[in-house]
Formats: C-alpha cells, sequence, structure tokens
C-alpha cells in the first residue's frame, strides 16, 4: 500500500517512514528540504534496506501539489508532517508560517478529495493547549489562545481539517498531538538535525556535552515545581512514529469512531528540566557544564499528557523511557560528529 509521507525527511517524518516501511508499507517523500538533508534518505535506506521513493517539492506551490497527486492517485493515506516548527521563529516570520503551514495544508486536502482512499495523519501539538489548567492533560482540555503563530497554525489546522471532515464524510482524519519529541534512531543512521543554535533542550544538551556549545542555560528555577524548573512530556521519537503507524492503520481498516479524531502522544510522565540534565548525565556518564537562567517567554509551568485515550482507544503506547532517549540522543550526537 503506498503511503505519502510529507516532511519525510525531517526528525519525526524520518522515524516514522522507517516504522512504516517496517510494516510493510511502501512509502513516497515529498519533502523541501528546507530543513532536513537528502542525506537522511540514506540514514533511512540503511535501516530498512529500502529505499523510500523521493520527491523534492515545494507544497507552497499549489501546480506543483496538484501535479504529484495526478501522478500517484492510489495513495492510500497521507501523513502530513511537512511544516516550518520554530515557535521563537514563528514569532518574528508570522507570514512565512502562516503560509508555509497552512496554504501547504489546504492544498494537501484538496488533491486528497479527489482520492478514492482519503485517510489523513496530522502533525499537531500540545502547544494548541497552552498552560492547562489541569494536569495531566485529556483531549478535552480547552485548546487555549495560541502564544505563538507556530502554535496558532496547528489549531487552524485542525480547525480546517475538522471543518472538511463534517462535509465529507470519505475523508477520514486523525490529529496526533505530540508532546515533547526526544532522542534517535538506536542504529544512529538517523537522529534530529536541529538547524544552527538549537531552540530545543535536548539538542542543546548533547552539543553541550560534545563541546559544540559553551553551557546550557536553564531557563528559570524559580517556577510553582518541585524544583523549580519547567516539566514537560518527553516522549522518545521512536514511539512517536510507532503511534503513527498504528493511527494509521486504524483509518485504514475502518475502525475510527469518527472521522476527526484526536489523540495526545506521550509517556504520561513529566519530567523537569533538573531531571531530564540529570538523566543525561547518568546515561552518558557526562558532568554537564549549565548554569540558572531567567525565564524563557512564553514558556508553560507544566505540560504531560493524560494516556488513556491512546492507551484504550488508539491502542498504543509507549515503550521506551527518557534515560532510553537521552541515551540514543547522546549515541547520535557522538556519531554526526565523529567523536
Ligand atoms: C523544554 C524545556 C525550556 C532550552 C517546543 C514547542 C513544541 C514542540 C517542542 C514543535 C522548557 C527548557 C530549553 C534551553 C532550557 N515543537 N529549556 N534551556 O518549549 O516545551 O516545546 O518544542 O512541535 O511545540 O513549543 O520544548 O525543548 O524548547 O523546552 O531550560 O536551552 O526546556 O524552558 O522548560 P518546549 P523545549
Amino acid at each position: 500500500m503506498k503511503i505519502l509521507v510529507t516532511g519525510g525527511l525531517g526528525f519525526i517524518g524520518s522515524h516514522t517512514v522507517v516504522e512504516l516501511q517496517n510494516e510493510g508499507f511502501d512509502v513516497i517523500i515529498i519533502d523541501d528540504l528546507s530543513n532536513s538533508s537528502i542525506d537522511v534518505l540514506d540514514g533511512i535506506t540503511a535501516i530498512t534496506g529500502v529505499k523510500p521513493h523521493f520527491e523534492k517539492l515545494d507544497l507552497k506551490e499549489r501546480s506543483k501539489v496538484e501535479g504529484f497527486f495526478a501522478t500517484h492517485n492510489d495513495i492510500a493515506g497521507v501523513i502530513h508532517f511537512a511544516a516550518s516548527k520554530a515557535v521563537g521563529e514563528s514569532v518574528q516570520k508570522p507570514l512565512m508560517y502562516y503560509e508555509n503551514n497552512i496554504n501547504t495544508l489546504v492544498y494537501v486536502l484538496k488533491e486528497i478529495e479527489k482520492l478514492e482512499h482519503q485517510n489523513f495523519i496530522f502533525s499537531s501539538s500540545c502547544t494548541v493547549y497552552g498552560q492547562a489548567d489541569k494536569l495531566p492533560i485529556t483531549e478535552n482540555a480547552p485548546v487555549k489562545p495560541a502564544e505563538s503563530p507556530y502554535g496558532n497554525t496547528k489549531q487552524i489546522g485542525e480547525e480546517i481539517i475538522k471543518e472538511t471532515c463534517k462535509v465529507n464524510a470519505s475523508l477520514k482524519s486523525i490529529a496526533l498531538r505530540y508532546f515533547n519529541p526526544i532522542g534517535a534512531h538506536p542504529s544512529t543512521q538517523i537522529g534530529e538535525l536541529p538547524k544552527g543554535v538549537p531552540q530545543n533542550l535536548v539538542p542543546f544538551i548533547t552539543q553541550t556535552a560534545i563541546g559544540l556549545r559553551q553551557q546550557l542555560s536553564v531557563f528559570g528555577d524559580d517556577y510553582p515545581t518541585e524544583d523549580g524548573t519547567c516539566i514537560r512530556d518527553y516522549i522518545h521519537v521512536v514511539d512517536l512514529a510507532k503511534a503513527h503507524v498504528v493511527a494509521l492503520q486504524r483509518l485504514l481498516n475502518d475502525k475510527n469512531e469518527s472521522n476527526f479524531e484526536v489523540f495526545n502522544l506521550g509517556t504520561g510522565k513529566g519530567s523537569s528540566v533538573l531531571e531530564a540534565i540529570k538523566s543525561f548525565e547518568k546515561v552518558s556518564g557526562q558532568q554537564l557544564n549549565y548554569k540558572i537562567a531567567g525565564r524563557r517567554e512564553g514558556d508553560v509551568i507544566a505540560a504531560y499528557a493524560d494516556t488513556n485515550k491512546a492507551n484504550n482507544v488508539l491502542g498504543w503506547k509507549t515503550e521506551l523511557t527518557l534515560d532510553d532517549a537521552m541515551a540514543s540522543a547522546w549515541k547520535w550526537e557522538q556519531k554526526i560528529r565523529n567523536k
């Protein structure tokens, strides 16, 4: 069965392509290489032994999207990762984010509506909840006003899909709200490749440990949490990738209860920044050079998933721990720096 993965050379996309191929799916990747490298294709092939079909294509070019789907009208499902995802950058470049994250979604959905099989998995984010009033966070938690254009594009994206599904019963869709994806494939063939100075915690930790960065700044230790630092739900990217295959199979096998469903994807366990650092130090045997700095604008105090719906309805749960994820992130960092 032919599955299209947009953004399939990105961090979560590439790990999902591996898991799709492991399940025997025939994968086509579209990526514009704006935030990924063509070398990732070799990494995927090295793991699975099967080179996915790849097309470099900018989904903002509507005629190119139409042309692609006209050629590949036998696609059984689409997993849509392609989007810009840096919260801070989105504040500086809102129009770039709305064009790249919203226009492309509309163009892809318009083409899917012409297909015989209309199965669509959308890459969403726990960012839609903002600072949730209740923890752990369930899928029924209210969507709060977005704190960044990036988060707004995820909220708008879900609304676009939901409203389209309402008038098109043939379109079946699942939005997956990720908590904090971290780690790398155990083979060290693929992993996170942040551009420039990493915004996210774990790549900054590994780049500090390998000597690329001078010191990690912990953004605030005066939050109302046990150790004063923010709490997040760090989920291993391989567990996250497997959830996409389970969600796709749910649609392919018509197991969905409605034609627009939402699932939180997390471990259900919250870890503070200092706990994440301790986990890294334990698995790497390295003392991390960090200091306590001021709070970062826009950070929520705590966010971790209620996993009941994903576990009991979707039928998926995480198997890997924070230590597993940190160990894989460190192995990957050493591999790409040839250390
Ligand atoms: C985690 C914690 C920081 C860097 C964002 C997006 C989310 C998703 C994942 C795309 C926070 C602290 C971080 C550093 C630090 N992205 N931190 N020093 O902000 O929870 O989520 O990335 O989908 O949508 O919002 O992840 O890794 O940036 O931060 O102390 O150098 O680590 O304050 O508490 P975040 P993060």
